[in-house]
């Protein structure tokens, strides 16, 4: 509770010198780069602040890192709505409800639909474990040791309806021939924490 009120007071006093952007971070899991988004935001690296946490799995790593920056959440089951407009409705309402300047998909592993789309379309980005558009999908990197890829890399890309789709902002590439790929996650992981903050920070300047 203490960690909350100290967040809270601290965004006040940044958003009275400086114009802190609000972001949304979504995931679905461990939530490693949402840690690296909101340290990025505690040490000033990014003039913007994490509003709003936004999780589908009940239960997911990621929510206690959101609770330890003590960023406020909207944990949902999805099972719990009779459809992805009934959800995406009530994720808008708690984005609009946070002036929410930018969406930052994190490892959110759904497809976002037409409810939220239409409320934030040029607003949503999201990071994917490949140099797209080669393995789109929630398989990448096993898909990508699977062919014998050589050269792995991250994408980041605005979201639209197509899966793993939209106009690209941002891409790494990194060498890699073995064949591990929790070794391939492993190395892209380090990259994907520092290009999601960099990248953020360009889209936000
Ligand atoms: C990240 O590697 C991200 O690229 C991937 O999920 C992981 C989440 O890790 N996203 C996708 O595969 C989207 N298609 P994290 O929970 O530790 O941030």
């Amino acid at each position: 509770m203490t960690h909350v009120i100290l967040n809270a007071v601290k965004n006040l006093k940044g958003l009275a010198v400086k114009n802190l952007k609000r972001l949304a971070v979504f995931a679905s899991g461990s939530g490693t780069n949402f840690e690296a988004i909101a340290q990025a935001c505690a040490d000033g690296r990014l003039d913007a602040q994490v509003a709003l946490l936004v999780c589908d799995v009940p239960g997911a790593k990621v929510l206690e890192r959101g609770a330890r920056f003590g960023v406020q959440t909207f944990c949902f089951n999805p099972r719990a709505y009779a459809c992805k407009a009934d959800f995406e409705k009530e994720i808008v309402a708690r984005l609009d409800a946070a002036g929410i300047d930018l969406v930052c998909l994190a490892g959110y592993m759904r497809i976002v639909g037409e409810v939220l789309l239409g409320a934030y379309r040029g607003r949503i980005i999201n990071i994917h474990p490949s140099l797209l558009p080669a393995f789109k999908g929630a398989h990448a990197v096993e898909d990508a040791v699977a062919y014998g890829v050589k050269v792995y890399g991250i994408t980041i890309h605005y979201v639209d309806e197509t899966l793993d789709g939209g106009r690209i902002i941002a891409q790494r590439a990194f060498p890699y021939e073995g064949n591990d790929p929790a070794e391939v996650h492993r190395l892209g992981q380090v990259i994907e924490h520092q290009l999601y903050v960099e990248t953020i920070a360009k889209l936000i300047r």
